[in-house]
């Protein structure tokens, strides 16, 4: 039994596929209705006046200013997370998800569950590629930020390998820096959707939220704290969905991670991920820091929610965010989602802030 190998076996397509190979689909701002009401003549001009204005005087309007003043997109390459985290936060919080360009569908389907429960604003794509960063911006200016250097985006894909490895160990250096800027943040992988907004779950005033990866029913009212180890000595609790407030306890988890990644590296035999690095940064700090176990009937992982029907039956109407994990392959992930009704890019795709991609 080796659940963790089911996340791990998220593989990317290869150069031939379809999706990966395709030229990217650079749109203009005209398709999106603020976009649209800002193109129109009369408001134009005032308008540029007004967003220079605030480019200067505001660092997080300095995207929309830039639009005006050059066409160029290598303005990106110098907009900082600070800038994008700027831009997105509402109440002091912001969404992240980390995306290369292969994962751009899954981005959108993530993004249109987000849509539509109006949080959309507050996301942070983190652009593993330039052609990501620019994509996703030219759609939807300011969303999109890539953290120099970007991952060689040959060998970042293929799982197992150490560019996949480094990929991965990027992530908690982006929370860190997010949590030291004085944010709350909530990590996503791009492969769940939202069936409703988890904000209200993440109840009182821990340091670290996060869902158990393990497929075992638990009871409706288990409790919240760090589960026993597993058959490895340790939990397997997902790194795909995290929350995290910007407390010292918090930080001490993100810094713990990245140790972990550090004195266990990549090797061709254990061909790691981050998650189990994450597992043992939560074992050592779990007794300074303040965790919470979210509720599995709200956030169960893919490898109860698309293989026990009884549970999902059970459980209807308390499901939250749903992760197409357990499954190997793109395409199968894609099939999955459209099987459970749950891939929307190809019908809803007016109601996402990229629109169809
Ligand atoms: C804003 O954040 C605070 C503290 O995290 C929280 O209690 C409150 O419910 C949030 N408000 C909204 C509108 O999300
Ligand atoms: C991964 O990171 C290590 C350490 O920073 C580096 O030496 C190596 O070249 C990287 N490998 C790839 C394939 O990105
Ligand atoms: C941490 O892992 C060790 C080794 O598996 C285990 O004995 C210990 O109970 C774990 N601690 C917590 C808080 O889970
Ligand atoms: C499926 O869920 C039911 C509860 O609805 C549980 O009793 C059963 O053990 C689960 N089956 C498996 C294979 O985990």
């Amino acid at each position: 039994m080796s659940l963790l190998h089911q996340r791990q076996q998220q593989k990317l397509p290869d150069h031939n596929h379809p999706l990966s190979g395709r030229a990217p689909a650079f749109y203009g701002l005209g398709q999106r209705p603020l976009s649209s009401f800002l193109f129109t003549r009369a408001a134009l001009l005032p308008l540029v006046a007004l967003l220079v204005l605030l480019g200067v005087l505001l660092p997080w309007s300095r995207p929309f200013a830039a639009l005006f003043s050059s066409g160029s997109l290598s303005w990106w390459n110098s907009y900082t997370l600070a800038q994008a985290a700027a831009f997105a936060a509402r109440n002091g919080t912001v969404i992240v998800c980390a995306v290369s360009r292969p994962y751009l569908p899954f981005l959108n389907n993530w993004l249109i569950s987000v849509a539509r429960q109006k949080r959309q604003d507050q996301v942070v794509v983190i652009a593993e590629d330039y052609a990501t960063l620019y994509d996703v911006n030219r759609r939807w200016p300011g969303h999109a930020v890539l953290v120099p250097p970007a991952p060689d985006s040959q060998t970042a894909h293929k799982f197992g390998s150490q560019g996949f490895f480094n990929f991965t160990s990027r992530r908690p250096r982006h929370l860190l820096h997010i949590l030291e800027l004085g944010y709350s943040v909530m990590y996503n992988d791009v492969d769940m959707v939202w069936l409703a907004d988890p904000f209200p779950y993440l109840e009182g005033n821990h340091d670290v939220y996060f869902t158990d990866d393990m497929a075992a029913v638990k009871p409706l009212n288990h409790p919240h704290n760090l589960p026993p180890p597993g058959k490895k000595g340790r939990t397997y609790i997902c790194s795909c969905m995290i929350f995290l407030r910007p407390t010292k306890g918090a930080k001490q988890v993100m810094k713990s991670w990245i140790e972990e990644l550090q004195n266990q590296p990549w090797s061709k035999k254990r061909k790691a991920n981050d998650q189990p690095a994450f597992n043992w940064a939560l074992n050592k700090t779990a007794g300074q820091v303040d965790l919470y176990l979210l509720p599995q009937a709200a956030f169960p992982t893919g490898g109860l929610y698309f293989k026990n029907e009884s549970w999902v039956k059970e459980t209807k109407g308390m499901h939250v965010i749903i992760h197409n994990n357990y499954i190997t392959g793109f395409e199968k992930k894609i099939k999955r989602f459209q099987e459970y009704d749950l891939w929307l890019v190809n019908d809803h795709s007016d109601e996402s802030p990229l629109g169809r991609i």
